[in-house]
């Protein structure tokens, strides 16, 4: 029988209330006092500092100086990098303080909000903290690495107590459309949901083999720190493909599954109202870009099977980009929804949900529903700064939603790594293969 969203929602609750209590001792008397001296009113300017001011802080900062100069009341006021030729360009262009290491930005009183642009492995570390410095966080998708469940499953219980906001960087989440469908589903239009569908397709490989080296010759030292970028990956010596590219590695990164899925993924469970997978299964490999240094796939699917009796696939491949449908996201490929009753999905007018009612006698009528809001990378970070001025936690984008997308994407890699399926235990909150 499927559980209502109250019951999930109790049951998501009640699991974060058992087992982050432990950790709340330590933490609480540093944690709720820094909550409080970062408090701001509704009108008072947000501080915002950017960690990782690589391709992707570059972008965001770029964002964030033009909401400025739109008339939104924010600041950029630090920025962190552990890279110093990148450091110290994007704190002259954005008149920025610059920190060498992300502990002395979070100490910093003016900024209020994070943002976590640093490479996957990295990003599940510096979310704990910010948001422990009674930081507000914005967290590129991935959340954190395939590798790092636990870590995953701590920064879920860290977010949800307290009242610091997070909002993670899956932009298409700001797409109106996605909203519509989940209330669509919820008032009970498609009956009870049974499967979704969805993918990723693009053609091209520059994600990986083309990230930027800089500098040919860089190494380790004061402008360049090696022991950060590892973190808790592999020890290993100094590759400057590694530190640049990181993306072609597994030891950083995952391919298209990790990469590009958060995009697809994260809002079919969120409009299926689903909680945490039974089994998953994951097979992909590299089906054309088979050069030396590439570890990652670039061709990925998985299957998943939930205790509330609905199954979720993800497809994908880097190496075509074909679409027979409407193009809605970045990854070519629409989501389909089904129930019992009919299905939802998008009109190749890319301007309304379409509702088919399955051919049946009896069945309902098919419906159209306009589409609100498109994708708006700058609306995400409205929402989340909105909800930070409100102080509510219901971004578009949240930290539950993205442990329940992240769990299914790491144990498909999990599945693929090991050539079995991937288990749940949603007791004690534990994968197994
Ligand atoms: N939402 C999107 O559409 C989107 C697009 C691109 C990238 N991303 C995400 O953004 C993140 C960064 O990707 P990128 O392409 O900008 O990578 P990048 O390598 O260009 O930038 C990462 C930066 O982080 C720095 N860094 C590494 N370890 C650090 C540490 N411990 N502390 C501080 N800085 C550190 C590096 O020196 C580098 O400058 C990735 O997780 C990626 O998935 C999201």
């Amino acid at each position: 029988m499927k559980k209502s969203d109250s019951q999930r929602d109790l049951t998501r609750r009640q699991f974060l209330k058992k087992s982050g209590s432990a950790a709340i001792g330590l933490t609480a008397a540093v944690y709720f006092s820094d909550v409080s001296a970062q408090s701001k009113g509704p009108n008072d300017k947000l501080g915002v500092g950017v960690i990782g001011v690589g391709g992707r802080g570059n972008a965001h900062l770029g964002m964030l100086k033009w909401m400025k100069e739109q008339g939104d009341n924010i600041e950029i006021t630090a920025v962190c990098d552990i890279y110093r030729p990148r450091l110290d360009r994007a704190a002259k262009e954005y008149n920025a303080k610059a920190y060498f290491g992300h502990k002395d930005l979070l100490a910093d009183k003016n900024v209020d909000v994070v943002c976590i642009a640093t490479p996957d492995h990295i990003h599940g570390y510096q979310a704990i903290e910010a948001i422990e410095a009674g930081k507000d966080v914005y967290c590129e998708k991935p959340v954190t690495h395939w590798r790092q469940f636990e870590l995953t499953k701590k920064l879920a219980q860290t977010a949800a107590k307290g009242d610091r906001v997070f909002q993670l960087g899956t932009q298409a989440m700001s797409d109106s459309v996605w909203h519509q469908m989940k209330k669509l589903v919820k008032d009970g239009l498609i009956g009870q949901p049974v499967y979704g569908e969805t993918g990723f397709f693009r053609i091209g490989d520059w994600g990986e083999k083309d990230m930027p080296v800089d500098d040919p010759n860089a190494k380790p030292g004061n402008d360049l720190n090696w022991e950060a970028f590892l973190g808790d990956s592999p020890k290993r010596e100094f590759s400057v493909d590694r530190f640049f590219r990181w993306r072609l590695f597994e030891d950083y990164a995952g391919g298209p599954v990790t990469d590009l899925y958060p995009h697809s993924l994260t809002q079919v469970i969120d409009i299926l109202g689903i909680d945490m997978p039974s089994t998953v299964a994951g097979i992909g490999g590299i089906n054309r870009y088979t050069y030396q240094l590439r570890e990652v796939p670039d061709t990925f699917s998985l299957i998943a099977q939930y205790p509330e009796k609905v199954s979720v696939a993800v497809m994908g491949t880097q190496a075509n980009d074909f679409n027979y449908g409407v193009v809605r996201g970045s990854g070519q490929r629409c989501p389909v929804i089904r129930g019992w009753d009919g299905s939802l999905t998008i009109d190749r007018n890319n301007k309304e949900i379409v509702f088919t009612p399955l051919q049946i006698s009896g069945a309902k009528q098919p419906q159209r529903f306009a589409i609100e809001r498109a994708e708006d990378n700058v609306q995400h970070w409205r929402n989340l700064i909105e909800c930070c001025r409100s102080r509510s936690k219901n971004t578009w984008s949240p930290m539950d939603l993205a442990f329940r997308t992240q769990t299914v994407l790491q144990m498909s890699m999990l599945s693929f790594k090991q050539g079995k399926i991937a288990r749940f235990d949603n007791v004690n909150k534990q994968i197994s293969l």
